[in-house]
């Protein structure tokens, strides 16, 4: 699928770059033009480095972990609910 528009540039072709070791936006830009003209694609190839387990912020984490939270209780509403809880 083209993710560039403006320098015909496919998921494909950023994918075979991040295989080739380009690990920040700024590289992809420098290596393929995405985002050099219109900028519109930005956001879409952030995507592809999100799903290759590029972190933009080079910290390590590869994606977030969802948090897993303990099914919420029903707040009792009115005095008499409180004082049966
Ligand atoms: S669509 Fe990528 S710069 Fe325009």
């Amino acid at each position: 699928m083209i993710v560039c528009v403006c320098k015909s540039v496919s998921d494909r072709k950023i994918r075979a770059s991040i295989a080739e070791g380009a690990d920040s936006f700024e590289e992809l830009q420098f290596e393929l033009g995405v985002a050099t003209c219109c900028g519109k694609c930005e956001e879409s190839v952030r995507e592809v480095m999100a799903q290759c387990g590029i972190c933009e912020s080079h910290c390590g984490v590869e994606r977030p972990v969802p948090v897993s939270l303990p099914p919420a209780q029903p707040m009792p509403i009115t005095f008499y609910e409180r004082k049966a809880a």
